[in-house]
C-alpha cells in the first residue's frame, strides 16, 4: 500500500516539529511524541514526510511506529480509559477488569468505539497502586474499580 505524504496544515505541523529538533541526535521518537501531542496521533501519511526529512527508509520509520504501543494511527476518542495492567492492579483483578472493558465496549485495547466516544488503553500503573483495581478515564483517576462501576463510568462518556 502506497502512502502519500500529508499536505497542508498536517505537513506544516509536522514540518515544523522537524525544525524544532534540527541538529538533535536520534530525533524521531521526540518527532514522534511532538506529533501525537499536537495532532493526537500520528496519521500513517506522516510517515514518509519524515523518512524524507530525517533521510530515514519509510520501513524504519513505519517500524518506530508500530514498535511503541504509545503511537496511535488514528485520532483517540473524546475520552481514554485507561485500565492500569501493572502488578499490583493485576492481583486485585485488573486483568478480569479489562476483559470486562473490552467486552463491554466492543474494542480491543487501542481501539475507539464506533461513536467516538471512548478510547479503551492499558496502562502500567498509574500511581495508586493501593487502590486497586485502578482506571484512568479522561483525567480523572478511579480506584478499587469493579465492572459494575467502570460501566457506569463508561456510560458517564456518552
Ligand atoms: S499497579 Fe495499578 S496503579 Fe500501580
Amino acid at each position: 500500500m502506497t502512502v502519500e505524504a500529508p499536505t497542508g496544515r498536517v505537513a506544516e505541523i509536522v514540518g515544523r516539529i522537524v525544525e524544532a529538533h534540527r541538529g538533535s541526535r536520534g530525533p524521531l521518537l521526540p518527532i514522534l511524541h511532538a506529533v501525537q501531542a499536537e495532532l493526537g496521533h500520528v496519521p500513517p501519511s506522516v510517515v514518509p514526510l519524515l523518512a524524507e526529512r530525517l533521510n530515514l527508509s519509510r520501513a524504519e520509520v513505519h517500524g518506530v511506529v508500530t514498535f511503541y504501543r504509545d503511537f496511535r494511527a488514528a485520532p483517540p476518542g473524546r475520552v481514554t480509559v485507561r485500565v492500569c495492567r501493572a502488578e499490583a492492579c493485576q492481583a486485585v483483578g485488573g486483568q478480569a477488569l479489562l476483559e470486562h472493558a473490552v467486552a463491554s465496549l466492543g474494542v480491543e485495547r487501542g481501539e475507539t468505539t464506533p461513536d467516538g466516544a471512548v478510547t479503551l488503553d492499558e496502562v502500567f500503573c498509574l500511581g495508586n497502586c493501593a487502590l486497586g483495581p485502578a482506571v484512568q478515564v479522561g483525567d480523572r483517576l478511579h480506584g478499587r474499580v469493579t465492572p459494575a462501576r467502570l460501566d457506569a463510568l463508561i456510560g458517564q462518556c456518552r
